[in-house]
């Protein structure tokens, strides 16, 4: 088939790109870098042995998407763009919904009138918000806590309403976890401007020697060991599943909702040390007090993309770390 990646030189988009490819895809990215580098472009054209099409724009230019949709004869869209920081969201909530609900409502006013009708929606666990029961599966009530889930929330409504009325259209919803990791090349990875947010990039710099320690926020969560436990999946397994749902698109009923996790749960102390053997560097750390809006664990039930995607994640914790740490390698050399 004949994808187009919103937002391909993105952390997640750039190796579903790899396994699109792998899986005998052609694939067309638009970006318009506000969080990504041109330099992805060279990195996947040195791991995939060929340059890859890219059109640099906002998804906002509807009459742009809807020339690349042509012009490339795109039977589907993988739907990655978007803002993605949950700190951000809250001091600029406006820039959050013009982003990624007015940015996919052109994507999708693109697809109607080019009559592309598959997509695959980058949603996230964060839909879910404070976890009733653990682990959650697709039944898990909605309430998230803060702009950045609302404007996936609304995405993930407005496609439902729109494949309601349209009995043609597909949309695979898939409800991501925590993605980490890196492609097994080391060339391409996460690595977020300024400071990071996220767990597994804040270990890999502190590993590399780019920041002193890690700050650890809170070790008295009702865990086993006090931290905070979350449901860590390989990016390159979270790929796979993007593979999965294409397969699965022309069996959609309309709208299909999947979690991507792994089903297991980690702790921040567990993650730790996994990532010093991974890397034979030590990791800092210090207890620090608990971040507003944390949750204590959050974990997939992912038996329903098991059985129907035929999907699982099969890369363990020990290859999340050696990946990300071969990334941050090549970054300090
Ligand atoms: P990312 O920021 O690395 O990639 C998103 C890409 O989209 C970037 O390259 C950015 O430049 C581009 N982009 C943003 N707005 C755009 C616009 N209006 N027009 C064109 N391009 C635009 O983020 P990621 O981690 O790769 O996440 C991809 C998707 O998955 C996002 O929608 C995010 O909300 C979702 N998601 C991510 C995570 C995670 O932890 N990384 C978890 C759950 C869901
Ligand atoms: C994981 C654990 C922290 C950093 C966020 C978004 C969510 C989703 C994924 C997109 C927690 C602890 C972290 C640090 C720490 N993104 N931690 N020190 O909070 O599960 O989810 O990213 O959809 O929307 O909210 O991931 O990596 O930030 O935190 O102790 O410096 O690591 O308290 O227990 P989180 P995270």
């Amino acid at each position: 088939m004949n994808i187009l990646l919103t937002g391909g030189t993105g952390y997640i988009g750039s190796h579903a790109a790899i396994a699109l490819k792998e899986a005998g895809h052609n694939i067309v990215i638009q970006d318009n870098f506000s969080n990504s580098s041109p330099l992805v472009l060279n990195r996947l054209a040195l791991i995939l042995g060929e340059e890859v099409p890219f059109i640099e724009g906002d998804i906002r230019n509807t009459n742009l998407v809807k020339a690349i949709l042509q012009e490339f004869s795109v039977d589907a869209v993988m739907h990655f763009a978007g803002l993605k920081s949950v700190g951000e969201s809250v001091l600029e909530p406006l820039k959050y919904y013009e982003n990624n609900v007015l940015g996919s409502l052109s994507l999708l006013r693109a697809m109607k009138e080019s009559n592309v009708k598959k997509i695959v929606f980058s949603s996230s666990a964060t839909v879910y918000g404070i976890p009733r029961y653990l682990p959650i599966n697709e039944a898990h009530p909605l309430k998230p806590v803060n702009p950045y889930g609302r404007t996936k929330l609304q995405v993930e409504q407005i496609l439902e309403d729109e494949a309601e009325c349209d009995a043609l259209l597909k949309v695979v919803n898939l409800r991501y976890f925590n993605p980490v990791g890196a492609h097994k090349s080391g060339l391409i990875g996460e690595e977020p401007r300024g400071m990071p947010n996220n767990l597994m990039p804040f270990i890999a710099r502190v590993a590399g020697g780019k920041l002193k320690e890690l700050h650890i926020y809170g070790d008295d969560y009702d865990t086993f060991d006090g931290t905070g436990v979350r449901d860590y999946i390989h990016v390159m397994d979270l790929a796979e599943g993007h593979v999965a749902a294409l397969n699965y698109l022309p069996h959609s009923s309309g709208f299909e909702t999947f979690n991507l996790g792994t089903g297991d749960g980690c702790s921040v102390l567990q993650m730790i040390e996994v990532y010093r053997k991974a890397s034979g560097r030590e990791i800092p750390f210090r207890i620090v007090g608990r971040r507003q809006g944390d949750i204590s664990s959050c974990y997939a039930a992912p038996n329903k993309a098991n059985q129907i995607l035929l999907w699982s994640a099969k890369l363990s914790l020990f290859e999340m770390c050696m990946s990300s740490w071969s990334f941050q390698e090549q970054l300090v050399n």
